[in-house]
């Protein structure tokens, strides 16, 4: 198979392809993922979330997003794998992010990195491109700054931030980078942002105007049971499959009618 690179990516956007990303964490969720046709598994720091448990994407460290990324990157056989410099691993200054990023490509074998935020953080962006590192941006809802924006709501439904984040948006395609994900905005701010630049847009709760769209794996496939935003599809309803499953084997257990004859030495 023929990996998909950020000049696929480009190509697709072009000829006006939509692109297809989701996220994965692991080993054997990243071979499913790959395998059904995904063109970017995103490493993302959700897996603070969903893997971890934690409330936010704050407490997720630069080693635990290299273990995630070295278990997607050895499943990806056509995927682009890019992933998430988490909080705290490049905010400090642009030779910190650097370095951060250059562990993710060196110990965890990814493609591409994404930060969060604009114009802030340009000198870092410059820095990490400079070392030949594909940079992907993330603007709208940044879950990083989650305790200055308060609440996980919309973004940019008022002017001077629907301003700020198409300046932003600019800024990212003229550094050089070869993305950006637009995180709950208005589907008509995404489709502003996504006519005024060349390079591709990725959506979650964007609106169907973006280059791609992005979803958490766990929220796509109903793992997680009570986490029903709006822009949220759910493919599959695997919470009450596994439940079901589990239930079955934990009463054969009990019944002692697991292990049976044929399956056993
Ligand atoms: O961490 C993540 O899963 C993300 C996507 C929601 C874009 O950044
Ligand atoms: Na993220």
């Amino acid at each position: 198979v023929k990996r998909i690179t950020v000049h696929t990516l480009q190509e697709m956007k072009n000829r006006g392809e939509k692109i297809a990303m989701l996220t994965a964490y692991d080993y054997s969720m990243a071979a499913i993922v790959d395998a059904a046709g995904t063109d970017v598994i995103l490493v993302g720091d959700s897996a603070s979330n969903v893997m971890a448990g934690h409330e936010t994407t704050l407490p997720i460290t630069l080693d635990q997003m290299i273990y995630h990324a070295s278990s997607v990157v050895r499943a990806a056989k056509r995927a682009l794998v890019v992933v998430d410099l988490p909080f705290g691993s490049y905010q400090g200054n642009s030779k910190e992010a650097l370095s951060s990023a250059i562990r993710i490509m060196k110990e965890a074998g990814a493609h591409a990195v994404k930060l969060e935020g604009g114009v802030e953080i340009a000198e870092s962006i410059t820095r990490i491109l400079t070392a030949g590192i594909p940079v992907m941006g993330h603007l709208g809802l940044t879950p990083q700054s989650i305790y200055k924006f308060g609440t996980y709501t919309v973004r940019a439904k008022e002017e001077a931030e629907a301003a700020k984040l198409q300046e932003d948006a600019l800024k990212l395609q003229e550094l050089g980078c070869f993305g950006v994900v637009l995180e709950k905005i208005p589907s008509k701010l995404a489709r502003e942002v996504t006519d005024s630049i060349n390079i591709p847009t990725i959506g979650i709760g964007a609106g169907k105007h973006c280059s791609g769209q992005v979803l958490v794996i766990h929220d796509m496939l109903g793992l997680n049971k009570g986490f029903k935003p709006r822009f949220l599809r759910q493919y599959a309803n695997l919470f009450d499959v596994m439940d079901g499953a589990i239930k079955n084997y934990v009463s054969d257990v009990r019944a002692n009618s697991f292990p049976n004859e044929k399956e056993e030495y």
